[in-house]
């Protein structure tokens, strides 16, 4: 190869942002003509690790974008600890069908139960199989909202809110929603029905969403659309938290129960 190929091939890589070929090309074309590689090898080994970085990174990118507050993946996740859970129903939500049929999932239950590691484990899942997700606690997802209306870029940040595939919104009920908040919430959920998932966690049961929401009619229109196209996974169970506590054998007295 002749210097001005040489030249012209990596500016060309680097124009069309295959970077991992640019860097790799040099290395892997002394090895391939060593191991007397095909064109046909070298250019699908070539591709092969461009396609592989781009798809790193791009998880990267939307693993930042979705906030998780800590990563919790369905591995670490002890199914013997919490048998009121029926591990074929989480695996089949990790197939991400749910996503692709734009159905929710709301996982009750008790605090430290496995809620939120459940949420976000299958959060990661969605963002290593290329969807784009978000979560968010139920109080912040409010506040933010009212802050987008007083600063008059309510219809904006509803885009946003809209635009991941996945929405997850943790911990619906530790605190009572006021009237602006709550029609807030019921404009966003109206608006991703049938359209793209939600993943809810609450303390509360269905019965009780009446107080989260201090009125029943809203409340009511908010199940109604979450529930049509849904799974219910309602844990009861003892808290993890607490096992661990007694494991290191440190005897505290639980407020909550
Ligand atoms: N079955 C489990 N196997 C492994 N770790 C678990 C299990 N259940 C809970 N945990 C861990 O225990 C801690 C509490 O769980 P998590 O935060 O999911 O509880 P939660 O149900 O969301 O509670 P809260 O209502 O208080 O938010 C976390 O560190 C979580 O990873
Ligand atoms: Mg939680």
């Amino acid at each position: 190869m002749n210097n001005f190929t040489y030249e012209r091939l990596h500016s060309n890589l680097q124009y069309l942002k295959l970077d991992t070929i640019e860097e790799i090309l040099d290395n892997y074309l002394e090895l391939a003509a060593r191991d007397s590689k095909t064109t046909m090898e070298v250019l699908d080994h070539l591709f092969e690790q461009e396609k592989k970085h781009k798809d790193a990174t791009a998880i990267e990118r939307r693993m930042k974008s979705a906030v998780f507050p800590v990563k919790k993946t369905l591995e670490e996740f002890d199914f013997d600890f919490q048998p009121s859970i029926e591990k074929s129903v989480i695996e089949d939500l990790a197939t991400l069908r749910f996503i692709h049929n734009a159905e929710n999932v709301v996982l009750l239950g008790p605090p430290g139960v496995g809620k939120s590691h459940l949420a976000i484990a299958l959060g990661i899942e969605a963002v290593k199989a290329g969807h784009s997700a978000y979560f968010i606690n139920a109080s912040s997802l409010i506040e933010r909202l009212k802050k987008a209306s007083r600063e008059g870029v309510f219809e904006k940040k509803m885009r946003d809110f809209t635009k991941y595939k996945l929405l997850i919104i943790d911990e619906m009920g530790y605190l009572p929603f006021d009237e602006e908040g709550a029609h807030y919430l019921f404009q966003l959920i109206s608006k991703r029905y049938e359209k793209s998932s939600i993943i809810f966690t609450s303390n509360k049961s269905y019965g009780e969403w009446g107080e989260i929401f201090q009125d029943h009619v809203i409340a009511a229109a908010v199940l109604d659309r979450i529930l049509h196209h849904s799974t219910t996974i309602n844990i009861k169970g003892e808290s993890y938290r607490l096992k661990e506590r007694k494991k290191q054998g440190i005897k505290t007295v639980i407020p909550y129960t």
